[in-house]
């Protein structure tokens, strides 16, 4: 994005950007992360965040009442103007904004995207929810997927996985996750680190199965964490925290271990290992703008790991020596954290999950060799389907015999999902994730 603030008042300004914001996801050629916040005046940078964000959190919802809406789609050449329209019914059923502002302002925004046209027909669909809204809210509901804001294949996914559990991690999907913390042992204890958050006039609690993690009641701007500029804690879901714990007894007792974090962009776990242990690290990413960010990570940290631009498929990279623990985050669906990227909904697609899982036999294939006798390799994902998870490694075991699964029983997180442990996103908790546990035999 490289909008800059536009000439109408700031309330249209902020939906002609959130509109174009949406473009890309509505017409499948990027995401989210492409969001640029300084694209409008600094006030507005929270409600074009709730915008675009909120809008993609209830796509399905907000789509099918958007089609209810329109005599005639609009042309594929006039993305904008169906994003403004979703951005308008967002507004009206699931924000406090004013009637007035919600079909005014987002009518009116389409002036500022040229589309002087389309002023009207927005006024008058948003007008007619206004007068319509629960008629039209029961008949879309009427489809369980519209009403619980997951694509289709998504939600059949679930519920054959986990015949128990769907409604719950659908729900859990739609929420937003809180703001957690992984506070940096090399600096202070997380008892001590909350009490630094209390003096600043911030309130958190700990986490319950994380070691060094505190949850946030209301989230922040990092910049008004204590300490944050110094490396003294790092975002980090609780979940996602787990790894650490899960090498620890890998690499708590060799000092100086050999260890490759084999997918390791944006760094989150490479830093937490390099906080916890003293490890040479090699960290490997095929994606090199992702690497940077582990760059500026460990810089913040003060830490210090091998870096390396590489495709883990291949092994060009490698310098032969076998590793003592190899941490696998595997490149997944994503499905246990879309409460924090909400345009997976718009973006995954069902024959995603396939090639999804073909890479991570790959590279679980190609990596395998590479650990020591006797060495550790976690395998870890953000997906809640068995297909990348559960699925992957009980195939991964029956194919290799030098593989033992040791992941632990004895912990009060997540639920045993064949040879791992599989976390469902939980409201005002963690992600959904997947630990595996494997132990290289020795001859
Ligand atoms: C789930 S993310 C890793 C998150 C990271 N471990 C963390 O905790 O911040 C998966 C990463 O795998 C990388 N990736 C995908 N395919 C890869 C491949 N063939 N070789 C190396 N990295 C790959 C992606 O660029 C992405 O950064």
């Amino acid at each position: 994005m490289s909008e800059r603030p536009t000439k109408g008042g700031s309330g249209l300004d902020v939906r002609a950007v959130a509109a174009r914001s949406l473009v890309p996801i509505l017409t499948d050629k990027g995401s989210l992360a492409g969001l640029d916040e300084h694209s409008v005046v600094a006030r507005d940078r929270a409600l074009l965040k709730e915008l675009c964000y909120g809008t993609c959190r209830r796509l399905p919802r907000l789509q099918a009442l958007a089609q209810r809406l329109l005599k005639q789609p609009f042309k594929k050449r006039d993305a904008d103007v169906q994003a403004l329209l979703l951005i308008g019914i967002y507004q009206l059923l699931y924000m406090r904004t004013p009637a007035h502002a919600a079909v005014g302002e987002t009518a009116g925004a389409a002036r500022l995207l040229d589309k002087e046209w389309a002023t009207r027909v927005l006024n008058g669909c948003l007008r007619r929810l206004q007068r319509e809204a629960d008629a039209l809210q029961a008949e879309v509901d009427r489809d369980e997927s519209v009403a619980l804001e997951h694509p289709q294949w998504l939600l059949g996914k679930l519920r054959s996985a986990w015949p128990d559990q769907w409604r719950a991690i659908a729900q859990a999907n739609n929420e937003p996750g809180p703001m957690t913390l992984r506070v940096n042992q090399r600096h202070n204890d997380r008892e001590a680190y909350l009490t630094r958050l209390t003096e600043q006039g911030l309130s958190g609690e700990l986490c319950l199965h994380a070691p060094d993690g505190i949850t946030l009641h209301t989230p922040c701007d990092v910049t008004v964490l204590p300490g944050f500029a110094q490396g003294h804690v790092s975002v980090q879901d609780e979940a996602a925290q787990l790894s650490a714990a899960l090498l620890g007894p890998a690499l708590a007792p060799r000092p100086g271990a050999h260890v490759l974090d084999a997918c390791c962009a944006p760094g989150g776990k490479t830093a937490h290992l390099l906080e916890q242990f003293d490890i040479a690290l090699t960290a490997l990413d095929s994606d090199n703008q992702r690497l940077a960010r582990v760059d500026d990570t460990l810089a913040r940290l003060g830490l210090a790991a091998e870096l390396k631009h590489a495709d883990a498929t291949t092994r060009d990279w490698w310098s032969g020596t076998p590793f003592d623990a190899i941490l696998l985050d595997a490149p997944c669906s994503g499905t246990g954290v879309i409460r924090r990227h909400p345009d997976i909904k718009a973006l995954r697609r069902k024959e995603d999950i396939r090639q999804l899982a073909s890479l991570q036999q790959r590279l679980l294939d190609n990596l395998w060799p590479l650990l020591r006798p006797g060495g550790t390799l976690l395998y870890a994902t953000c997906s809640v389907l068995p297909e990348e998870n559960s699925g992957q490694i009980e195939a991964f075991l029956a194919r290799t015999p030098d593989a033992r699964a040791t992941t632990p029983n004895d912990v009060a997180w997540g639920e045993p999902s064949g040879p791992g442990r599989q976390l469902f996103p939980a409201q005002n908790s963690h992600d959904g994730f997947f630990y595996a546990r494997l132990e290289k035999q020795t001859a």
